[in-house]
């Protein structure tokens, strides 16, 4: 079977409404495209829940800074609609800007709590708004059971969470562990941008957040860690936004040694920005 694509609300809500129909339960993996094997493990995650899997495909400008790279984002629709239907998803939803925000659009969720946690947010200050106002109209607009987030985008995935309880949402959100390369790099769309050199180099960002997250469990301070971290960092090259330990499930500032704590990373290589974060 060709694997469907829809590319309006109207035929999305028609083939999700006839899965309900028949008393089937679907997932929602939303992304942006560029798709690799950790947005394709959502989709097997889905499906090990649902019985029918619907990925979004959407570049969403709103989550976009003026001076990012929207532009250039890859776009690979061929190619991801391909590694969708060998993965075993159902159906497409891939529409244009005009179809998810169209003439007079004026709504935007506006977040607190994880989405002011001071890291993505402080350095990508429009970026959780606009990731939640698209992930909302999409979860409405599949009206899918659950939603499958990768944990890569950690912040992300507990914002969306909060945004989905703090509004009603019948969905319930996974989140689903990141997938790496054999050297540790975390597999990302924008892993894309990185020549050779810089993607060999990548991988010291997982190894160095490893031995940061030992280190706290041996019983050292999570700042001294970090700032540890952030040196050795800066040595090998990347340039740092932050590195910190928060809280797992708030993002607040660990207070107890033995609270769940996780530690994340953003940092520049080149002109490319990668995240990363890992349990503790
Ligand atoms: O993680 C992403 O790819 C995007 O932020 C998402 C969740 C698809 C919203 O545009």
């Amino acid at each position: 079977m060709t694997l469907k694509i829809v590319r309006n609300i109207l035929d999305l809500r028609r083939e999700t409404a006839s899965w309900r129909a028949q008393g089937l339960v679907s997932a929602v993996v939303p992304t942006m495209g560029a798709l690799h094997r950790g947005h394709l493990t959502l989709v097997q995650e889905g499906l090990k829940r649902a019985d029918r899997v619907v990925t979004t495909i959407f570049v969403n400008p709103k989550q976009f800074g003026p001076q990012e790279d929207l532009g250039r984002y890859p776009r690979t629709e061929a190619a991801d609609v391909a590694q969708l239907e060998e993965a075993g998803a159902h159906l497409v939803f891939a529409p244009q800007p005009n179809e998810v925000y169209p003439p007079g659009f004026a709504t935007s969720i506006v977040m607190a709590g994880p989405a002011k946690a001071g890291l993505e947010d402080k350095f990508r200050p429009h970026f959780f708004d606009g990731v939640a106002t698209v992930v909302a109209k999409l979860f409405t607009q599949s009206e899918a059971q659950f939603a499958m987030f990768g944990e890569k985008d950690y912040q992300q995935l507990l914002v969306v969470r909060r945004m989905a309880r703090d509004l009603d949402l019948p969905i319930e959100v996974i989140g689903v562990p990141t997938v790496r390369e054999e050297s540790g790099l975390a597999l990302s769309s924008r892993n894309a941008y990185l020549s050779k050199a810089e993607h060999h180099q990548a991988a010291s960002l997982h190894r160095i957040l490893t031995q940061a997250a030992v280190k706290i469990k041996a019983g050292q301070k999570p700042t001294r860690a970090t700032a540890a971290a952030r040196r050795a960092l800066t040595t090998r090259g990347f340039r740092v936004d932050y590195v910190a330990a928060r809280n797992a499930e708030t993002l607040a500032l660990p207070r107890e040694a033995d609270e769940p704590m996780r530690l994340l990373a953003a940092v520049w290589l080149g002109t490319t920005r990668l995240i990363d974060n890992i349990a503790v």
